[in-house]
């Protein structure tokens, strides 16, 4: 892994180990009714799909796609033609590039950062997705700006993203504040989970809704982390094993302490 995706992500390879098709996701998952992680990592994407409703005549913007599996998911699933799609990582969108090639679909996959659509005209879209990806985002602020402007009236926005819990002491959030830049993820982008909603109206964005997935997605993510990280860490323990064991104990102990919460959330730009 390069640098890019070692700091934005978990080792996609690692993660995809058991896989029995070779696949690239690079999600949390969401766990219900599994414990394989392609299966969860896909049912994740089929939950920020379905609150899109997503559809074959849709055009699509999607950030922070990893390496592709959704792309190739919105397709076969969804019927989608048309996509644009941006991401950080160099080393994940030549992997995106590679594992879509000959998709029967529009693919416009670009390298840059969510902060800036620039690259996208005022209401060129229908539907803008980030998946398991926002908290990153410098900031995820300027990201929803940009997304409404980037989306056409009546267009729709879903994101599965991470927020401090509402029951948070002041310390606390102070404390995430603090350390999570050492995860790359900003400051500015810890709010608990019920100012989510008026921040998102605040930017003109009607029909939100913001929707607990913490246990389905954080606590069977801890699980699979612990299953899956035991059986192979002791064989290749310098590879991304710790980073994996720690996102999932962490996160883990951040739900147990009501500091993290895991959102689905969804919005329109009215029309
Ligand atoms: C946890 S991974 C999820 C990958 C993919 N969505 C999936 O479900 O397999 C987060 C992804 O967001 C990308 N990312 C992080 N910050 C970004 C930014 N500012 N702009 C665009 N992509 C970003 C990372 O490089 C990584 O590929």
């Amino acid at each position: 892994m390069d640098w890019t995706s070692a700091r934005f992500a978990l080792d996609f390879a690692l993660l995809n180990r058991e896989t029995p098709q070779p696949t690239w996701w690079g999600n949390l998952g969401y766990w219900p009714g599994t414990e394989d992680y392609a299966h969860a990592a896909a049912a994740l994407a089929g939950q920020v799909a379905e609150r899109a409703q997503l559809s074959d005549g849709d055009r699509l913007l999607d950030i922070g796609f990893g390496a592709g599996e959704q792309l190739k998911l919105w397709v076969r699933e969804y019927g989608v033609r048309e996509i644009a799609g941006l991401e950080v990582s160099p080393a994940h969108l030549a992997l995106a590039r590679a594992n879509t090639a000959g998709l029967p679909a529009g693919l416009d996959l670009r390298h840059g950062s969510a902060h800036d659509l620039g690259a996208w005209p005022t209401a060129s879209f229908d539907v803008v997705l980030s998946l398991d990806s926002a908290y990153h985002y410098r900031t995820r602020w300027q990201f929803l700006a940009e997304a409404w402007r980037v989306l056409r009236p009546g267009g729709r926005l879903s994101m599965a993203d991470l927020v401090l819990g509402d029951g948070v002491s002041d310390v606390g959030a102070v404390v995430m504040r603090r350390l999570s830049p050492l995860g790359s993820l900003p400051a500015k982008n810890w709010v608990r989970q019920s100012e989510f909603a008026p921040r998102l109206e605040g930017l003109g964005f009607a029909s939100v809704r913001v929707e607990d997935a913490t246990e389905a997605v954080l606590l069977g993510f801890a699980g699979f982390a612990g299953r899956h990280a035991r059986r192979y860490f002791l064989r290749t323990p310098w590879r991304g094993w710790p980073k994996i064991l720690l996102t999932g104990a962490g996160a883990a102990a951040l739900v147990r302490w009501g500091w993290v919460r895991y959102v689905l959330v969804s919005a329109t730009k009215p029309g």
